[in-house]
């Protein structure tokens, strides 16, 4: 199914970092979530490449984006991104966001935000073109698999249900 022999999740971990800036806020002054989105799709997108053994992948779907706590100016944030599951042309990536706070108030990097999204490899003509399989190695590896199976499932059943309720239209 998959290409090749399988790519460990070791292999293709990303992590991006960034110091907010005073253009990174929204109007309230707080980071806009627009500029951690960003972020997010960037580290998952050098993970999918890494993946992908530097083989294009472009983002397909982003789901499940929660953004539990505010960012703010001078906050350093960093995601950190890896491959949960893969299936024929696709990868599930989840990135986990963390800011360390430089206004005193929390010492350790706090988790402020999780988004899972799905990554497709392309081949020069952007069409989709099979990814080598995720090897899950740690047994947090082994149960992201797990849950990225089950968000597979749920999208690919939302899909074909859109597409059937078109053809009755
Ligand atoms: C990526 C793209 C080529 C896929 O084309 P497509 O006609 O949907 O291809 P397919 O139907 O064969 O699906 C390819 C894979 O994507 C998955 N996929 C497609 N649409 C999806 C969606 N909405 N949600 C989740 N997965 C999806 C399919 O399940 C399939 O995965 P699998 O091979 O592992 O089973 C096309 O959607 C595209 O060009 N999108 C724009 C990408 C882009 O420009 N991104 C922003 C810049 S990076």
């Amino acid at each position: 199914m998959n290409s090749g022999q399988g790519t460990p999740v070791s292999a293709s971990r990303a992590r991006l970092a960034h110091v907010m800036q005073i253009t990174d806020t929204n109007i309230h002054g707080n980071i806009h979530g627009g500029v951690i989105m960003k972020l997010v799709d960037e580290a998952a997108g050098a993970c999918a490449q890494r993946h992908c053994r530097g083989g294009r992948a472009v983002t397909v779907a982003m789901d499940e984006m929660v953004l539990s706590v505010p960012v703010h100016v001078g906050d350093l944030v960093t995601a950190y991104a890896s491959v949960n599951g893969t299936g024929k042309t696709s990868m599930e990536i989840g990135v986990r966001v963390t800011a360390e706070r430089f206004d005193g108030s929390v010492t350790a990097p706090e988790h402020v935000a999780s988004a899972y999204l799905v990554f497709v490899g392309i081949d020069e003509n952007q069409r989709p073109m099979a990814v080598p399989a995720v090897i899950p190695e740690t047994d947090e590896d082994r149960r992201r698999n797990t849950e990225a199976d089950i968000r597979r499932q749920s999208r690919l059943d939302h899909r074909a249900a859109i597409e059937a309720s078109r053809q009755l239209r």
